[in-house]
């Protein structure tokens, strides 16, 4: 028999049995999944290069946030480990509005530019939606765009956000299947809860969205057999193993410090007692959003041999 088969049947009837029995969940190992990504991004790069084609990937980068600056430094760093050639573009804080859409025209007609990322947020002068939708749809590589968030929506998206798409990768490296569960996202931003809405709801889940105005979400919450969580605040929304039913999954997407202490929105210990499966924070959904982005880059270099 096929190992992957093996491995998935293996998975899955360990969620049986955590289902069943609840004992203490099983990891979703992000990085374990990234290095398997990984290795798979590098061999289409090798294949693009011996077809003469270097897939590039541009970053823009405008301010000194440090956060940003951090994102950005490990988003260069995994192209570059890969193979990928990279341009890292910086602006200063005061930029005006002209200048960053200028630069942004000039990366969507430089034909060896593949994919366009501007890091967000961006300060608060400069128009998000104006700036995001400067990029060229099929360099845009965060899949941020209206055109692909519409392509997405409509069941046809190509370059769909980074983030949405590890967490699918994830679930389906460990044989998870949504079809059928009810899956309750407590996220309602464009880059985590609206387009991974819409990719559960291409896989037959039915999907619940919760936020900060949503009235009762313990409820639904408890009704879940799939919990995403993404609200990146502990003081506004922990998730605790109280909170969940036995046996369901859980994805942790919240990156805060609490305590001193780099984590997500899950309170672990308590959760991880009564899941069937979890993702830790770090190692979890992080590792695939910067794979996917990469993966991403390397779609919008074979659209544009099309
Ligand atoms: N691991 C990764 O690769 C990755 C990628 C992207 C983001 N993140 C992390 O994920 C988190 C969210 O990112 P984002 O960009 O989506 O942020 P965001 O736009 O601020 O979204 C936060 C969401 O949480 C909701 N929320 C806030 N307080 C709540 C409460 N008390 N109860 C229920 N929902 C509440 C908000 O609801 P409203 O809409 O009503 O305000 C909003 O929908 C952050 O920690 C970020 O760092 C991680």
């Amino acid at each position: 028999m096929e190992l992957g088969l093996l491995s998935m049947m293996e998975n899955k009837i360990k969620w049986i049995h955590c289902t069943l029995i609840a004992l203490t969940a099983q990891i979703i190992d992000g990085i374990h999944v990234a290095k398997y990504v990984k290795s798979r991004i590098m061999k289409k790069i090798y294949c693009l290069k011996a077809e003469n084609m270097e897939p590039c990937l541009a970053t823009v980068l405008v301010g000194d946030n440090l956060a940003s600056a951090t994102y950005v430094k490990n988003k260069q760093r995994a192209a570059v480990e890969l193979g990928m050639k990279t341009m890292d573009l910086r602006l200063p804080s005061n930029c005006t509005q002209s200048e960053l859409i200028e630069l942004i025209k000039s990366l969507n007609e430089d034909v060896t530019v593949h994919g366009i990322l501007v890091q967000l947020p961006l300060p608060v002068h400069l128009d998000t939606y104006i700036i995001t939708n400067t990029i060229k749809p099929l360099k845009d590589v965060d899949g941020l765009t209206t055109t692909n968030m519409g392509l997405l929506v409509s069941g046809r998206g190509c370059l769909k956000p980074c983030t949405p798409v590890g967490i699918l990768e994830l679930l389906d490296h460990y044989g998870i299947n949504v079809s059928g569960l009810h899956v309750v996202i407590v996220n309602r931003s464009q880059l985590v809860g609206k387009p991974l809405a819409f990719l559960f709801l291409e896989r037959n889940a039915t999907v619940t969205i919760c936020h900060s105005k949503s009235n009762d979400i313990l409820k639904e919450i408890k009704d879940a057999d799939l919990v995403i969580t993404g609200v990146g605040n502990r003081e506004k929304f922990t998730l605790t193993g109280e909170m969940i039913t036995n046996g369901s999954i859980v994805v942790d997407v919240g990156i805060t410090r609490y305590k001193g202490k780099l984590g997500g929105d899950v309170d672990y210990p308590s959760v991880a007692q009564k899941a069937s499966w979890i993702t830790p924070v770090p190692g979890g959904v992080g590792p695939m959003t910067v794979c996917m982005l990469l993966n991403n880059t390397l779609i919008a270099a074979s659209l544009s041999k099309a």
